[in-house]
């Protein structure tokens, strides 16, 4: 690319991004397009929480080629501390300077950074070159890093990243990082939307509905993949889902503590009134014109449908319920039946398993519960991503 085709793909890419809502859809994307901006193998993108650097995304094309095509790597958790003695990403949110390494195993004496081993040692993997860029808001503040990884040539060997690829990456980070403060604003309203609907209760978080947004998520994706469905589609509608999926039972509201919290089995009565929840959930999603309110409203009001048709508040039947409404019902019940509630204990995970594959084709679209098995150890890290405090 020249100076001039550079140029014109950042304006594209940023009005591409500014597109994008959900902040997890979001820093996925400006991985990928990062990476292919400078033609990375591999790369990680982390978050800044506090004074620490949470690690959010990680890409690896070399690694993802020996999978199993529709199969994902799983990367573990993990977070580290901000500060210039510090693993070479901390060094940078410390610092705010960008880093072009050209083997990691190969650091300057007394640069105070070091590369952490660890992740090669497990992989098999040889990171070579580096590339790390601190995303900032305006100038001062960091709010995460982005770290491009083994520069390929046009025959695919590792090489050094350039200058050029510096200054591009730079650039690139300073628009994403605009998109990046609006994705993370979004998450917050909407879990503080949550909490003061659903929760309102100071013990409780978050987790579920991260949780049950990201399995559907997930469980979308592979369903999608097996229709053939356009990839920009899938790509819009998991992010639209990953934050609908959430307000699912934001219907919760308005329904009284006495019945919310009940520590014990719900009377006939009682049921009645929580079975409201998706319908006057569905209510507060009024504007038809935006594509999140018209899915947030199907899935509040469909995720208690069962496919013989024997769910509520309508009863329709099979591919009558929204897809979306369909995946949501699995991802929630997994959940609900994996966890603690006020009204029961968590169930064994086997008899969690054997529960929604006894369920299939009745209460579950079948389609929908074979692209759960099928998601299942992303549906478990996800599981380990979002645990639940107490
Ligand atoms: P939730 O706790 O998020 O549960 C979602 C769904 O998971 C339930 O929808 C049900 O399909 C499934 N589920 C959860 N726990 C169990 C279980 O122990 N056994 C079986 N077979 N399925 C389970 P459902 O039943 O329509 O309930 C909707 C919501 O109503 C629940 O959301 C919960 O907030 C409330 N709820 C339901 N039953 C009770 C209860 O006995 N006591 C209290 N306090 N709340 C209840
Ligand atoms: C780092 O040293 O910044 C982390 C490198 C990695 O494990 O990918
Ligand atoms: C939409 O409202 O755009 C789609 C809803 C659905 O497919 O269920
Ligand atoms: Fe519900
Ligand atoms: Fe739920």
């Amino acid at each position: 690319m020249n100076e001039r085709e550079k140029l014109n793909e950042i304006i594209r890419l940023s009005t591409e991004l500014s597109t994008i809502k959900d902040i997890d859809i979001l820093l996925e994307r400006i991985l990928f397009e990062a990476r292919a901006c400078v033609n990375a193998d591999a790369g990680t993108i982390y978050s800044r929480e506090g004074d620490l650097l949470h690690f959010s995304h990680a890409q690896n094309d070399t690694l993802q080629g020996k999978l199993p095509k529709g199969e994902k790597l799983i990367y573990k958790d993990f977070s580290i501390i901000i500060d210039k003695h510090s693993s070479v990403a901390g060094y940078v949110a410390s610092t705010g300077e960008v880093l072009n390494i050209p083997d990691v195993y190969n650091l300057c004496s007394g640069c105070g950074y070091y590369f952490d081993v660890e992740f090669d040692k497990k992989s098999g993997y040889r990171t070579k070159s580096m590339l790390t860029v601190p995303l900032r808001y305006e100038t001062d503040e960091v709010i995460g890093v982005i770290q491009v990884i083994n520069a390929k040539d046009n025959d695919g060997n590792i090489i050094e990243f350039t200058e050029d690829d510096a200054l591009f990456i730079k650039h690139f980070a300073s628009t994403a990082s605009i998109a990046m403060k609006n994705a993370r604003m979004t998450r917050t309203l909407l879990l503080r939307m949550i909490h003061m609907a659903e929760l309102r209760d100071p013990k409780e978080t978050g987790a579920h509905v991260n949780r049950v947004a990201a399995y559907s998520v997930e469980i979308y994706e592979r369903w999608a993949n097996k229709r053939g469905l356009d990839r920009k589609e899938i790509d819009s509608n998991r992010d639209v889902l990953r934050m609908a999926a959430m307000l699912h039972d934001v219907g919760k509201v308005a329904i009284s503590d006495t019945i919310l919290k009940k520590p014990a089995k719900l009377t006939p009565e009682e049921y009645e009134v929580m079975k409201q929840h998706t319908t006057l959930g569905a209510e507060l999603f009024t504007n038809t014109e935006s594509r999140f309110d018209r899915i947030a409203a199907v899935i509040a009001v469909s995720h208690h449908e069962n496919w013989d048709g024997t769910g509520y508040p309508k009863k329709p039947k099979g591919e009558d319920i929204s897809i979306f409404g369909r995946i949501v019902a699995v991802a929630d019940v997994y959940d609900a039946l994996s966890c603690k509630r006020v009204y029961k204990e968590a169930w064994k995970e086997e008899d969690v398993i054997e529960e929604i594959k006894h369920l299939s084709g009745t209460k579950f679209d079948p389609e929908v519960v074979d692209a759960f098995f099928k998601s299942l150890t992303v549906i478990k890290a996800i599981a380990e991503k979002y645990p639940d405090k107490n």
